[in-house]
């Protein structure tokens, strides 16, 4: 029989990279807790319906993308394909917006998206995220895109572009709609199947498609579509930016894919990534989002960043957390010292000690060096006159000077070696 295989699409997280995604994942919440943002989490799964009105209808997330099913009670369900109309969902219907504006959230969770699998594109994938929701200011569109920035910047990631573009408000939008069908119909007949369509439904993901690449470059763009308002709305968005020194290119192009996008949009692409999947993250303001999902009208901001991208980066440059060798590796010398030597571990243990128990019964010297080579800073030995008095030896694998002690001297002598002193 063969072995049952991984699912498409998915990825199994395994040691050393385990350790990666917890650094990276864990400088997230770092950076986003020093900017204000609090930890919220929400189900896994949601109604489809969440996403059919929020994400939108028209989006290829929502038509092609979605893991859906019904439940046994009839419901139709979906796996989050994205995090925002969940986390606005949680936010407006526990009226967190009552209390403070804006409420600041950051999450992290894998998501699900049915689309064809390849490098940088998967089934399940997991995203970090930030909301500000309650305000409808340019400068938490500026706040939310330093927070990713300097997210960037913790991780030590060099050769990111950041790219920021408008798509005003509403009547902007449907002026700008109206170009685009006008510019676009008499070219119906060279459009690909999917543009034909899009142009009655939502022209603006036109602009989105690789393949009539020629026809988009010729495309009119939103800025003689927008009020002064909106321009000066994003003219604060970019001079914020500008004053947090934090380098941008304008985009007339970005549209992003989800539909609940008003006002400011960017993104942030990588060189080292490929084609469509450069993007390591996107986000944008979506101030009609929380009406359409029956909730009073509340406007929001913020952004997802793809982890399996960002990992992707890291590990192109080298990059990771600092190697610690914060533990000690506890071996019984023969068979019969293994419960004296579980009860050392567990004794450092209980003084604050990482300690690992080698129970191998492997040449003494090779588990020393096993020990060196994964991290262990010292190792503690217990053998047949370590068992009768209670004591234990251990050995600096740095330094390779050795000491036999009681296991409480033993304690305090590895906590400062451990501690550096
Ligand atoms: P998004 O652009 O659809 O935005 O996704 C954000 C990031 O998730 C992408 O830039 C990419 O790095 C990663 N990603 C998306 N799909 C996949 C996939 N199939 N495999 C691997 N990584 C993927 C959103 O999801 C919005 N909710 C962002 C947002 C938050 N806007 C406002 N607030």
């Amino acid at each position: 029989m063969p072995p049952i295989a991984r699912p498409r699409g998915t990825n199994d997280l395994l040691p050393p990279d385990s350790a990666l995604r917890a650094w990276v994942l864990d400088t997230h919440r770092q950076v986003a807790e020093a900017h204000g943002y609090e930890l919220i989490d929400t189900p896994v799964f949601e109604a489809t319906e969440l996403y059919e009105r929020g994400t939108g209808a028209g989006t290829d997330v929502v038509e092609k993308e979605m893991f859906s099913f019904t439940d046994r009670g009839g419901r139709g369900l979906t796996l989050r394909p994205e995090g925002t109309p969940g986390l606005l969902r949680a936010v407006l219907a526990a009226h967190l917006d009552q209390e403070r504006r804006p409420v600041r959230v950051h999450f992290a969770g894998p998501m699900f998206r049915y689309a064809r699998p390849q490098a940088g594109r998967y089934h399940e994938f997991w995203q970090v995220d930030i909301e500000a929701i309650g305000e409808r200011s340019p400068a938490l569109d500026a706040e939310v895109i330093e927070v990713a920035w300097r997210f960037y910047e913790a991780l030590r990631v060099t050769g990111l572009s950041l790219q920021v573009n408008t798509l005003g408000d509403l009547d902007d939008r449907l002026r700008y709609r109206s170009a685009l069908v006008a510019y676009y119909t008499p070219l119906q007949d060279r459009l690909c199947a999917d543009c034909r369509r899009r142009l009655g439904v939502n022209p603006l993901r036109l602009l989105d498609c690789k393949r009539d690449a020629g026809l988009v470059a010729g495309a009119p763009e939103i800025g003689p579509s927008l009020s002064l308002e909106s321009r000066s709305f994003f003219a604060q968005v970019t001079g914020f930016l500008d004053a947090a020194g934090i380098p941008f290119r304008l985009n007339p192009r970005l549209v992003r894919g989800l539909d609940y996008y008003a006002h400011t949009t960017f993104e942030l692409w990588h060189e080292s990534l490929q084609g469509a999947q450069n993007a390591v993250g996107g986000g944008g303001r979506y101030d009609g989002l929380a009406e359409v999902l029956g909730f009073p009208p509340t406007p929001g901001t913020g952004y997802a960043l793809g982890v399996e991208r960002t990992l992707a980066v890291c590990r192109e440059q080298g990059l990771g957390p600092e190697p610690t060798r914060d533990r000690v590796v506890v071996l019984s010398i023969a068979e019969a010292d293994r419960r004296a030597a579980a009860a050392v571990a567990r004794a450092l243990r209980g003084a604050g000690i990482a300690a690992v128990l080698d129970i191998s019964d492997r040449r003494l010297d090779r588990r020393l060096s096993v020990a060196a080579r994964q991290g262990a800073r010292a190792a503690v030995m217990v053998g047949e006159e370590e068992a009768a008095r209670g004591t234990a030896t251990w050995k600096d694998l740095d330094t390779g000077r050795q000491q036999t002690a009681e296991v409480a001297e033993v304690a305090v002598a590895l906590r400062r070696l451990l501690a550096g002193q």
